[in-house]
């Protein structure tokens, strides 16, 4: 349990604020490639602000949505090859934000332009996606966690859900609601609803969990009723990845769910998914395939018939900011402390002067993370209920994935592999 205070600290993602300026440490996906090579310029509201981001002959940018002259939108503006000049006066920016020109007076003096200038981040591209650092320089590196840089097929549903981001960092290190929410609740709805219920998430008990602190965030472990702890879910274990995102899968699904702080009531989440089962020739395959996924049908009811439908509903049921000042936390949400902990200590960092946990500033080539092999004990079942039973089931090449799943694993039983 919380005061209201505390709430308000580790939940308040706008400038100024202790968490907001922990999260403006963090680079954070603000469009697909796709969308700025179809329009140069695309709105997005990311930390409580609202942004322009657009594309130049010369790379990407982001500056405030406002233009600085008298209030139009820079959403609106005009991209010309080293900036982006607003449509309603012509006042032109370059990337960082300098005022370079005043269209209707060519004669403005540098002097006044300086006080002309417009806020702004940089942007960069990986992995099919534009993203955004805002925060005070130097940037720090763009992590590139292997999700992104690996060979296989990108498969991204996506939404902008009704509820604070840290409620859904918080479900990362919650094992057991796999049991109760994706085993239980999805038995009840299958029965109700007279849908299939996927082999894979039946069934499975937990005996014990764990979570260890590494540079990256928190690893959860999880040892099924059957399983021995030489099983990858204890072993190996996957990791909520600090401050917004979760890396998860199994048996050739790699999985980063990514929950973009929109503001403190909204969050885009994205299920970036990547194919890339052992027995498919998938090298050199980068290519991305974006799509909106549905989590509230035309009658406003949640729609929990899909694992990530089920999530959303518990997220955004939980009230658009969780109230955790009348929660009553217990043993089995040892997770869950430990998640708080770790963005209060984030909060004590900055303050102090440090780079909070997470943050690379290292150049690198990859980064990889810990990642169970095989997930539950299932074999190729698992992709391919995953596949059916989870957001990919919007995908426009789900049945293209189902089908590379079940060429593999023919591969690999001709190979002699399991
Ligand atoms: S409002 Fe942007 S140039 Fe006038
Ligand atoms: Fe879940």
């Amino acid at each position: 349990m919380l005061t209201k205070q505390q709430n308000e600290e580790l939940t308040q993602v706008g400038p100024g604020t202790p968490m907001g300026d922990v999260l403006r440490h963090y680079w954070y996906p603000v469009a697909f490639v796709r969308e700025l090579d179809e329009f140069p310029t695309k709105k997005a509201r990311l930390l409580g602000e609202d942004w322009a981001v657009f594309k130049t002959a010369d790379g990407y940018g982001i500056v405030a949505e406002r233009c600085p002259h008298r209030g139009a939108s820079m959403v609106f503006g005009i991209v010309e090859t080293d900036g982006l000049r607003c449509g309603y006066h012509g006042w032109k920016f370059d990337p960082a934000g300098n005022c370079v020109e005043i269209l209707a007076e060519p004669d403005s003096s540098a002097k006044f332009r300086e006080g002309c200038s417009i806020p702004a981040g940089i942007a960069q591209e990986m992995g099919g996606l534009v993203w955004a650092y805002v925060g005070e320089a130097p940037a720090p590196e763009l992590p590139r966690y292997e999700a992104y840089v690996m060979d296989g097929i990108r498969d991204i549903g996506h939404a902008v859900i009704p509820c604070n981001w840290l409620q859904i960092m918080e479900n990362s290190v919650d094992p057991y609601h796999v049991e109760a929410l994706h085993g239980n609740y999805f038995e009840f709805i299958a029965a109700q609803q007279g849908t299939p219920m996927p082999g894979s998430f039946g069934g499975n008990r937990h005996e014990k969990v764990a979570f260890d602190n590494f540079e990256h965030g928190i690893i959860k472990r999880r040892l099924l009723v059957g399983q021995d702890e030489e099983s990858d879910d204890w072993k190996i274990g996957h990791p909520l990845v600090f401050p917004f995102k979760m890396w998860v899968g199994g048996n050739g699904v790699f999985q980063m769910q990514i929950r973009v702080p929109v503001d403190d009531t909204h969050t885009h989440v994205m299920f970036y998914t990547v194919h890339a089962p052992e027995g498919a020739d998938v090298s050199g395959d980068t290519r991305c395939v974006d799509y909106p996924i549905d989590w509230i049908d035309d009658n406003d009811r949640f729609v929990v018939d899909y694992i990530e439908g089920q999530d959303i509903m518990a997220w955004v049921s939980q009230g658009e900011v969780a109230d955790r000042t009348n929660e009553k936390i217990t043993k089995s949400d040892v997770g869950v402390v430990a998640c708080r902990r770790m963005f209060r200590d984030a909060i004590r960092a900055v303050s102090e002067g440090r780079d909070p946990v997470a943050v690379v500033r290292e150049p690198h080539d990859v980064v990889k993370l810990p990642l169970e092999r095989s997930k539950f004990g299932r074999g190729s079942q698992f992709a391919t209920d995953w596949i059916e039973h989870g957001s990919m089931r919007y995908s426009p090449i789900a049945s293209e994935m189902k089908q590379l799943h079940l060429d593999a694993a023919a591969a690999r039983t001709e190979l002699g592999q399991t």
